[in-house]
């Protein structure tokens, strides 16, 4: 109702809003909202502190670091680690952080709040002593208010404790500390709250979409102001699309809290889709008489999108598959401390695959994953819970869930509803109450807090038991059944449920080891033989053919040739895009991060990315594998993934050894071919003509080393990376497979050595050190910039090899 009024006020405002704003931009920058990053100039102490939170505690010898910072990250792997291998096999603990900071005396009759993203987990935060709370969520954002317990004009100390020393809590690796982003935001006394906007599109046409946003006003000052709010829509070159002001009513200028609706018509939308996920910017102002007290930024994504039972999933009502896959939140090497181009970097590589999709596998995930996807193209499936009241790990969140979960599922929903990329709200992983009765009353529960809050997406489970007794979907509470695994029972879905709509929440769970292969190739290996059974095998390797999962799982080919065979299947997330730590499935110790990803944990694809690539993109793909290095005489299955192209024929040594394409379903070509040295080369046609052509040479002795960044400029921002690909390499320039040289690595210049990696899941490395040992013949050093600008020297050297040097610059 009010909304209606307001628009009705709009014409009368806005010439009056032009003139303030003219007349206020000078004030703006003192009035308005201030974001201060308040990662820098942190002290830490591992270990627990009596008084901690206390001015007497004198923190002078603590470590100093910046956040974000997982302190799990730098331990030592041990099978003794109460995180136990599942867990990533790293240490967890007690840790505390303090920072000191000056408020200036002028902010007195301001309100100021701390903005944390994540602290993992069971954080307590203290203001100059004064307990502000408690958040055992690891994964939650939350703020909290500053404004009574400060000293203006002088010095505050600010005091966390985490506590990770409870173990096991988790079934991955969660990293330990303030591990996402902290902020000081100072705004005046009126305005718009934490999480305050919320923008929905009602309609969407080609001529036009209707833009509705609530505004919701934190007011402490109480009818002493005489607000207004003024919204401008610009789209991506700034120009301003629509815009309009509404004015609270008399009563509610009263009230210490309000929400004012507006609503906005956007001429000839810009849609925003995976391939051109183009976005509009809402700068919503508050003023009180004629000055601007507070600014606030929202994106806007037009776009509408539908699930049907029937026809599958559809984009601005084009038909389309989300092809998705699921990833936990470390990443790799750096932990779960978060860094955006370390986000980027990952959404890259799997945009290039032909990836649209991420789900958020198990918890909401670091706001910057988000306004990447939204930037980028990719359809999220937001994940809130692994578990509800019954644990799957002995101190997982089930001991909260009782009373943290309204709070923790409000806070996720009013935190990430505005992003054009969320497109599902899943609500749970393998609730192991699924087969409890106990269902039916929490999913409508947690159903109801989803809609209060946001009824434009569709909610979902991910289930192990798409049958027709989950209880989950018996409840009603959801609108897509998702299902994990069980990709043989897809085609069924329509008998068991009829009239729903399908969503294959998690796939696949195929094995690989980067670079290791073994023979025969087209056997399927499952392993372990039973999910609770040992399984033990020297090396604790996984051959990179698409030939091995878990007993619950699939290969990647078996799972996709099905699900691209209905439309009723709306999509997919595969288990996973990229390793992580823990969850060493098939293995357990020494095995400590997982064999699930398409891409390792250093970020190096294994074969299967092509497979994707070639299915999911139109590039022109043509990708032959294994290595040409065997013991001569011996049998080598020769597998090739490619498209755009009618055939592929295959020459040793320049002897052709016949064309071969795929028939049926088909999605790779094998050859098996006993092995002599030499060269082994690809090539693919299309109607007689060359598409593409693919060599693999016999390497000989390893012989120097070759350095590739991918990204030689960096900003010099102090969080900036470059993640430089370390080659082993023979004197002929062939990558050696087999190579586990040691590489030391120096920085000289504006930057320092993160984290280094190289994707084997059984290496006890250090992460955070300046040398590695190669893995089937590569390794990663992560460079990070300082805040200076200047040349940076990256030097790679290793016993017996040639040294390599490589320039990069930060600005
Ligand atoms: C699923 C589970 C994931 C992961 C995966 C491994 O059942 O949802 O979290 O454990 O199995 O295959």
């Amino acid at each position: 109702m009010y909304a209606i009024k307001s628009i009705a006020r709009v014409a009368k405002l806005s010439s009056l809003l032009l003139a303030t704003a003219l007349f206020c931009t000078k004030s703006f920058a003192q009035q308005g909202r201030q974001i201060q990053d308040f990662d820098k100039g942190w002290r830490f102490n591992l270990g627990d502190v009596a008084t901690g939170e206390t001015s007497e505690t004198n923190d002078s010898q603590w470590r100093s670091l910046n956040l974000p910072h997982d302190w799990s990250i730098e331990g030592k792997f041990s099978k003794d680690n109460p995180a136990s291998p599942e867990g990533g096999a790293l240490p967890g603990g007690i840790g505390w952080y303090r920072k000191t900071f000056t408020v200036p005396a002028g902010s007195k009759d301001k309100q100021t709040y701390i903005e944390f993203d994540g602290v993992y987990q069971k954080s307590t935060v203290w203001i100059n002593g004064h307990l502000l709370g408690y958040r055992p969520n690891g994964y939650i954002s939350f703020r909290y208010d500053l404004t009574p317990y400060l000293k203006y004009g002088s010095t505050n100390l600010v005091a966390v404790k985490v506590d990770n020393s409870v173990q096991p809590n988790s079934r991955w690796y969660s990293g330990s500390g303030i591990y996402r982003n902290v902020r000081l935001v100072t705004t005046a006394k009126t305005a718009i709250d934490q999480w305050g906007t919320y923008v929905t599109t009602p309609q969407v046409t080609d001529a036009s979409a209707t833009v509705d946003l609530k505004v919701k006003i934190k007011n402490n000052a109480t009818g002493n102001n005489a607000l207004s709010i003024k919204t401008s829509i610009y789209d991506a070159a700034g120009k301003v699309v629509a815009n309009g002001g509404s004015l609270p009513s008399k009563e509610q200028l009263n009230d210490t809290s309000f929400t004012v609706a507006s609503s906005f018509t956007v001429k000839s939308p810009k849609l925003w889709s995976v391939d051109n996920p183009y976005l509009y910017k809402i700068v919503t102002e508050v003023l009180d008489g004629k000055a601007i007290i507070d600014n606030y930024t929202t994106t806007l994504g037009i776009r509408y999108f539908n699930f049907d039972a029937d026809k599958g999933f559809s984009l601005n009502g084009k038909p389309m598959k989300i092809l998705g896959v699921c990833d936990h939140h470390d990443l790799g090497s750096l932990g779960a401390a978060v860094n955006v181009r370390a986000l980027e970097r990952q959404l890259q590589m799997l945009k290039d695959m032909g990836c649209n999709g991420i789900r958020t596998s198990h918890n909401p995930p670091a706001p910057e994953l988000l306004d990447l996807c939204d930037k980028m193209g990719f359809i999220v499936m937001d994940e809130a819970f692994d578990c509800w009241e019954w644990k799957k790990a002995t101190y997982d969140y089930h001991l909260f869930f009782k009373e943290w979960h309204k709070r923790d599922l409000e806070d996720q929903l009013l935190r990430d509803r505005n992003h054009p990329s969320i497109m599902i709200w899943s609500i749970g992983n393998e609730i192991p109450q699924q087969a409890d009765t106990s269902a039916l009353r929490i999913a409508p529960e947690l159903a109801a807090i989803v809609h209060s809050l946001d009824k434009t997406r569709p909610i979902t489970t991910a289930n192990d038991r798409p049958d027709t007794s989950n209880k989950i979907v018996k409840s009603g509470a959801i609108d897509l059944i998702g299902y994990n695994y069980h990709q043989y029972d897809y085609a069924k879905f329509h008998d068991r449920y009829p009239g729903k709509k399908f969503i294959a929440t998690e796939t696949t769970s195929g094995l690989e080891t980067r670079g290791y292969y073994e023979m025969p190739s087209d056997s399927i290996r499952v392993w372990p033989e039973s999910y609770d059974k040992p399984f033990v095998r020297e090396g604790n390797n996984v051959s990179a053919y698409d030939n091995t999962r878990p007993p619950w799982g699939s290969t990647h080919e078996m799972t996709w040739k099905v699900m691209k065979k209905y439309d009723f299947l709306s999509g997919m997330f595969i288990w996973t895009g990229f390793d992580y730590l823990g969850e060493p499935t098939p293995y357990s110790w020494p095995s400590r991060s997982s064999y699930f990803g398409i891409i390792d944990l250093a970020g190096f694809p294994k074969d299967v990315y092509y497979m994707y690539q070639s299915e999911w993109t139109d590039k022109p793909v043509l990708h032959i594998f294994p290595h040409w290095n065997w013991t001569p005489g011996k049998m080598v299955d020769i597998w090739a993934y490619y498209n755009n192209a009618d055939e592929v024929e295959l020459f040793l040594n320049g002897k052709s050894l016949g064309v071969k394409k795929k028939t049926g379903d088909d999605l790779h070509i094998m050859w098996r071919v006993k092995y002599e040295p030499g060269n082994l080369k690809a090539i693919s046609r299309k109607n007689g003509k060359v598409v593409l052509t693919r060599e693999v040479k016999t390497a000989g002795e390893p012989a120097k080393i070759q350095l590739i960044a991918d990204r030689k400029a960096i900003k010099a921002d102090g969080k900036d990376l470059s993640f430089i690909t370390v080659k082993i390499l023979d004197k002929d320039g062939n990558v050696v497979p087999d190579a586990d040289n040691l590489v030391d690595f120096k920085v000289n210049g504006e930057a320092f050595i993160a984290s280094v990696d190289n994707g084997d899941p059984v290496s006890h490395e250090p992460f955070k050190v300046n040398y590695r040992k190669a893995f089937h013949g590569l390794a990663l050093a992560i460079v990070q910039a300082n805040e200076k600008a200047g040349n940076i020297t990256f030097t790679a050297t290793s016993k017996g090899l040639q040294t390599s040097t490589l320039v990069l610059t930060s600005k």
